[in-house]
């Protein structure tokens, strides 16, 4: 799980939290050759950082700290103001999605048919808070503003399916079938 403290004062200075995931960083000599060409169409550029930090995120789907370096140096901007634009605008994701990501809509109409309940029995039940990841990126959990299936509510997504009108005791044990394929798919690559 990422463990972002927020940025304080010391001495005059802008210090920057821990940011590293428990999850290692891994990208590849592609990714990093895409940003570099992106870092350099932008640079010299005012307001260069922001469309830099978008494509970063498309290139590796987040935006741990160590891509944030590479931005930071690329672009010759302090690593402090890339922070403080990544941990500002909610666009922006700090740490990876799992290899099942559960997402809980958190709007009001599903907020109103017990989604906070839910995301306590999803987060007790995968031993993965809510804004997390476990420490093998299995599981990852997000509360979602509304998705626009109010309907349905309470509303949840696995990966890319969505569920809706869910009683409580129907939800963990398709997260388990969702955990067990994933565990098969991870033994089968490894034969
Ligand atoms: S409030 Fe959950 S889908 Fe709209």
């Amino acid at each position: 799980m990422i463990k972002i403290g927020s940025t304080h004062e010391k001495e005059g200075q802008i210090v920057m939290p821990n940011t590293k995931t428990s999850v290692p960083f891994v990208g590849t000599t592609e990714q990093a050759a895409k940003l570099q060409a992106v870092i350099q169409r932008h640079k010299g550029q005012r307001g260069a950082s922001m469309p830099v930090l978008q494509e970063a995120q498309e290139i590796y789907g987040y935006l741990p700290e160590e891509v944030q370096v590479m931005v930071a140096e690329g672009l010759d901007i302090p690593l402090t103001e890339i922070y403080g634009i990544v941990s500002f605008y909610s666009q922006f994701i700090l740490e990876p999605k799992g290899k099942t990501h559960i997402a809980v809509c958190m709007g009001t109409a599903c907020y109103v048919r017990g989604a906070g309940d839910i995301l306590d029995d999803i987060a007790n039940h995968t031993c993965c808070k809510s804004g997390g990841i476990t420490d093998d990126g299995s599981v990852s959990i997000e509360a979602t503003r509304c998705i626009g299936a109010c309907g349905l509510a309470p509303v949840l997504t696995i990966n890319n399916d969505v569920y809706g009108k869910l009683d409580r005791g129907q939800i963990e044990p398709i997260i388990d079938e969702y955990l067990e394929k994933a565990k098969a798919e991870e033994a089968a690559e490894q034969e």
